[in-house]
């Protein structure tokens, strides 16, 4: 571990899927670390390799994918290290990370409840299997941890099966399910991305306040950098498999030093720019089976167009202010045009 308030380290993580097309690198040397008790965001346009990134995490990649270098290192507090990519499949400790080190809201929440099951029953399973108590206890701690994340009357919706809910208190169960074993880290992967956004606020609130309260590090997965901006401490920002651009939220929104960064962010809808048209990012995403040489971002990228940048090797991360860095060559210019 780099430094002693890292709880995650990911280091020159690469998960490949083995499928016709080819050997696709999903994940393409992917490095980050989530300080305890802060936010990280992953932020990119769908396919980048967020999903991958986090169920590489709690090794859950199975055939014809496979976790295919790199190491990911949690510490959880008072214990040694431990090296997830090391783990064997049988190891008791690979459970015990799953099943109590970290938890995780995966990105679709009807998946991860049962529909012929109540939501007490659920939340009773989650506590007894991670907790070591009676059926007593559990009931009455799963009416605390729905009372937790903000649903009242939680002794009779404890009654209710998934279906009678409404989305946003859907989601909330399955954030009281995911720190049902008290996890040191919480993976949510686009966890408000199917509400509307009044309840999108709530839920983003509410997890400022478990947060709050319990200290949990959170690993935020998003392609809305508006929420990036509402959460997290730190951002790293993905493309085809590659972090482009990683560091303290405010830097890195307010001066982005990757083209990539500043074309999401305009495209983001603004309400001074109304009536404009929306600008969107020139070029498709390449195919991940054919992955450019060099720079991913290199089809769609002005300087890569007028030839002012030399490629390959694909641009490592590289320091460009301090504790920002950026996978350009040309980040200076990049910062020098100002982010409309
Ligand atoms: N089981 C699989 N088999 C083959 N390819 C896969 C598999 N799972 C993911 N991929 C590929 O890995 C890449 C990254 O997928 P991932 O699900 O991580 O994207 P994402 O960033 O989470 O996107 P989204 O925002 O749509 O959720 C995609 O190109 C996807 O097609
Ligand atoms: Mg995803």
């Amino acid at each position: 571990m780099e430094k002693a308030d890292t709880v995650l380290d990911v280091t020159q993580l690469e998960v490949r899927f083995r499928i016709e097309e080819g050997d696709l690198p999903a994940v393409n040397g992917v490095d980050f670390s989530l300080r305890r008790g802060s936010t990280l965001a992953l932020v990119g346009e769908s396919g980048c390799g967020k999903s991958v990134t986090s169920l590489a995490i709690m090794r859950l990649i199975n055939p014809p994918g496979r976790i295919a270098g790199g190491s990911i290192r949690i510490q959880p507090s008072g214990r040694d290290t431990i090296d997830i990519t090391a783990l064997s499949e049988k190891d008791d400790l690979l459970y015990s990370v799953r099943c109590g080190m970290i938890g995780m809201i995966f990105q679709e929440p009807m998946t991860a409840l049962s529909p012929v099951h109540t939501i007490g029953n659920q939340i009773c399973e989650a506590i007894l299997l991670h907790c070591n108590v009676n059926e007593k206890t559990a009931q009455e701690r799963a009416i605390a941890m729905l009372d937790n994340v903000g649903i009242s009357n939680a002794a009779q919706r404890m009654r209710q099966y998934p279906h009678e809910l409404s989305g946003g208190l859907r989601q909330r169960v399955v954030i009281a399910m995911a720190l049902a074993a008290e996890p040191e880290i919480l993976i949510a992967d686009e966890p408000t991305t199917a509400l509307d956004v009044t309840i999108q606020a709530q839920i983003l609130q509410l997890l400022k306040e478990l947060q709050q309260k319990t200290g949990v590090s959170i690993l935020f997965i998003t392609h809305d950098l508006g929420v990036v901006a509402q959460v997290a401490d730190d951002v790293a920002v993905m493309y085809m498999g590659r972090i482009a651009e990683y560091g303290p939220v405010r830097n890195v929104l307010k001066n982005p030093r990757h083209p990539y960064t500043r074309a999401l962010l305009q495209s983001l809808p603004a309400l001074h720019r109304r009536g404009e048209r929306l600008a969107s990012i020139p070029g498709r995403v390449p195919s991940l089976a054919n992955v450019p040489e060099g720079c991913s971002f290199h089809p769609r990228c002005q300087y890569a167009e007028q030839k002012l940048c030399d490629i390959p090797p694909a641009p490592q991360l590289q320091q460009a202010a301090e504790e920002h860095s950026t996978a350009c060559l040309r980040w200076q210019d990049v910062f020098a045009e100002k982010t409309q």
